[in-house]
């Protein structure tokens, strides 16, 4: 069991990005399970942040539209928490190579903004940081595991492997408590889905249940894995929960590697019918694609005890089913 239930009863929890994909899929378990949820965050255009990810909930926590970079806002928003996931962050890889001081803004210095609240009115405190497998760059060998060198070969990548660095070094440095997760492709309801710049899968969705052709860039061979975003809140939560992760990274992954063209396959098939073509890499695509990538996810089996429970097609056909029902607040 990777954590227990009744342990988050009652808990004052921060949840940073709460408006995002991940983190309001996040703050909706934690409602559930009986936490006190406070949300933080800035709404930054051009990223998830959507709310309608939190209009039925907001009776139920308390809501900050504040930057992570206002240190003094911060500083009382930290105050006497035990427990900071911090979602809030920018995905976008190819934004980062169009804008890099508005990823180094979001994905460094806000960090560092987090992180001066907690290291001097939180000591103590359990951070969940989540990054990103573009921290690897191209693969060396695959499946890709915690040893792999870090090499990033985008903006949002270098600043995401100095973020978990910041956050590992606070852990060393300062008593605080962190954890890092690794993400691979996260899909589900409350994505922002509106172009193919900020991610592929949500892009691939849109288009198929708009009964549009989807392009896949290059031959459709590269291996990639998805994760069911209720899965990755089950290992933040887990992160969280247990001390075992106090100052590891974890990798996250999908029940197994599937091609681009096998994914789609079966995105067709649920929602059903479409087609699509293959098409020569954009130029600004091209140059960041790290080609055939997965994880080994068997540290954070072995510790924590987690393991994605939702396989994709299941995924996928909750995925269709809510945006078709919710398309206007997303489309
Ligand atoms: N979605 C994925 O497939 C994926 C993959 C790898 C890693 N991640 C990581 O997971 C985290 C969450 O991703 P997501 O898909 O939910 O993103 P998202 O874009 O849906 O949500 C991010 C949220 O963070 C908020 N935010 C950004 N900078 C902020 C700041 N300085 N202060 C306060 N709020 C701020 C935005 O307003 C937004 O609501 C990010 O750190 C991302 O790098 C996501």
């Amino acid at each position: 069991m990777p954590f227990v239930e009744e342990a988050f009863d009652g808990v004052p929890v921060l949840v940073t990005g709460g408006y995002g994909f991940i983190g309001s899929n996040l703050v909706r378990r934690l409602v559930r399970l009986g936490a006190k949820v406070t949300v933080v965050d800035a709404l930054v255009p051009n990223t998830g942040a959507n709310r309608f990810n939190l209009a039925d909930l907001e009776e139920h926590i308390a809501v900050h539209v504040v930057n992570m970079i206002d240190e003094d806002a911060m500083r009382e928003l930290v105050r006497g928490r035990t427990l900071v996931f911090n979602l809030a962050g920018h995905v976008s890889h190819v934004y980062s190579m169009c804008d890099p001081y508005a990823d180094l803004m979001m994905n460094c210095h806000a960090q560092l903004g987090l992180l001066e609240a907690c290291r001097k009115h939180a000591p103590g405190a359990k951070i969940v940081f989540t990054a990103t497998r573009q921290q690897y760059g191209r693969p060396e060998y695959l499946p890709v595991d915690e040893r792999h060198p870090l090499r990033p070969i985008d903006i949002n990548g270098i600043h995401k492997v100095a973020a978990e660095a910041y956050y590992l070094l606070y852990g060393r440095l300062y008593g605080i408590h962190v954890t890092s997760l690794r993400l691979t492709n996260t899909y589900g309801p409350g994505q922002l889905m509106g172009n193919g710049r900020h991610a592929f899968v949500p892009w691939l969705i849109r288009l198929a249940i708009d009964d549009q052709q989807l392009q896949i860039f290059g031959d459709g061979q590269q291996m990639r894995d998805f994760t069911y975003v209720d899965d990755v809140v089950e290992a933040l939560l887990a992160a969280a929960y247990r001390p075992e992760s106090d100052g590891e990274v974890f990798n996250l992954g999908g029940e197994r590697p599937y091609s681009i063209r096998e994914f789609v396959d079966i995105l067709l098939g649920v929602v059903g019918g479409g087609s699509y073509t293959c098409v020569p890499f954009p130029e600004d695509r091209g140059r960041i694609d790290i080609g055939s990538y997965y994880a080994d996810f068997s540290k954070i089996k072995s510790v924590l005890d987690w393991q994605p429970a939702v396989p994709l097609a299941e995924g996928l056909r909750r995925t269709v089913e809510y945006y078709r029902r919710y398309r206007n607040h997303y489309w």
